[in-house]
């Protein structure tokens, strides 16, 4: 049977083109994505470029754990296991806007998404294994260190750092869950794309998108390249019993060393397993 890889941010950039291709190999695909209209469209592009009509897709807004909870519903209802979960969606925030559900946007969608939807999706992942779940980062961690008496930054928000910092959050989830989880038989690996040309920075105005975009313009690698490491981190037999790693143009690369404190991953896994418990006690 067909591995079934459910991608989130799918509607575009990154998390599109790694649709594309693992479309291509035969994959059958979950897209989830804040947009039923864009979404939709991206289903009907998909089918009729590859041939592939196993793809579907589901709406979510991923800064938001309520809408995260009822897509984990939607997605236990519809389909017997995910084999992959790639959590992909992300963005950069450059001023500080608030969730709904008051997180601090970038850290809902970079890193509570990620944690939130993975604990809800692991019991699916571990029905057939050897599963894999992968999560997208950046190099962009390399610099940032976690302030864990000011998570959110809301006091003192700078847009880059909450970025990079939520990126670090990324990686150090991801080992954590390979010292928690990996003896399930299902995997953990995190990734840097590359700086890729997609709508990366478009959500923002002013300065902050024009620099990106700029900066895009000149040094950025297109999707097809940008893509590669997540494919083969959902795709590749090489990595078959491959986990708590950190890969960089489809090879195990280093991260920063603070990435690397076990006990500040187990401590930010708390703190964030109690921010989560809290938005179920608020209903
Ligand atoms: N581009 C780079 O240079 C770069 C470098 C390192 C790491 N990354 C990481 O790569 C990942 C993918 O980024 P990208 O470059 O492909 O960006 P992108 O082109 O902006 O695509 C982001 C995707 O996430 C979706 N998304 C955004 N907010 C969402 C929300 N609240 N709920 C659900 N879906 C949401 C977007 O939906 P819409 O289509 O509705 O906008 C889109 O499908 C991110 O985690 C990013 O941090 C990117």
């Amino acid at each position: 049977m067909n591995k079934t890889c459910l991608i989130t941010g799918a509607t575009d950039g990154i998390g599109k083109q790694t649709a594309l291709v693992l479309a291509q190999k035969g994959f059958s695909l979950v897209l989830v994505g804040r947009s039923a209209e864009k979404g939709n469209l991206v289903v009907s592009e998909l089918i009729s470029a590859t041939g592939n009509e196993s793809i579907h897709f589901h709406c979510a807004d991923l800064s938001n754990m309520k809408s995260i909870q009822q897509l984990s519903v939607e997605i236990k209802q519809n389909y017997s296991a995910i084999d992959i979960l790639i959590n992909n969606a992300g963005a950069y925030v450059s001023k500080l806007t608030m969730t709904d559900e008051g997180f601090e946007k970038t850290f809902a969608l970079n890193h509570l998404a990620y944690f939130h939807f993975t604990e809800l999706l692991l019991e699916m992942v571990k029905e057939d294994i050897p599963g894999r779940i992968i999560n997208v980062a950046s190099m962009a961690h390399k610099n940032a260190k976690i302030d864990f008496n000011n998570l959110q930054m809301e006091n003192e928000y700078k847009g880059w750092t909450a970025y990079s910092r939520s990126k670090l959050m990324n990686i150090m989830f991801t080992y954590e869950c390979h010292r928690r989880y990996s003896d399930t038989g299902v995997s953990f690996n995190c990734l840097h794309p590359g700086f890729v040309k997609s709508k990366f920075g478009d959500n923002n105005k002013g300065f902050a998108k024009t620099s990106i975009s700029l900066a895009k313009t000149i040094f950025a690698i297109n999707l097809v390249k940008g893509a590669k490491t997540s494919i083969y981190l959902a795709s590749s037999k090489d990595v078959d019993g491959v986990s708590g790693k950190y890969f960089d143009k489809c090879k195990v690369a280093t991260s920063s060393k603070v990435s690397y404190i076990q006990e500040d991953q187990k401590k930010l896994w708390e703190a964030t397993d109690q921010i989560i418990k809290k938005t179920y006690v608020l209903g």
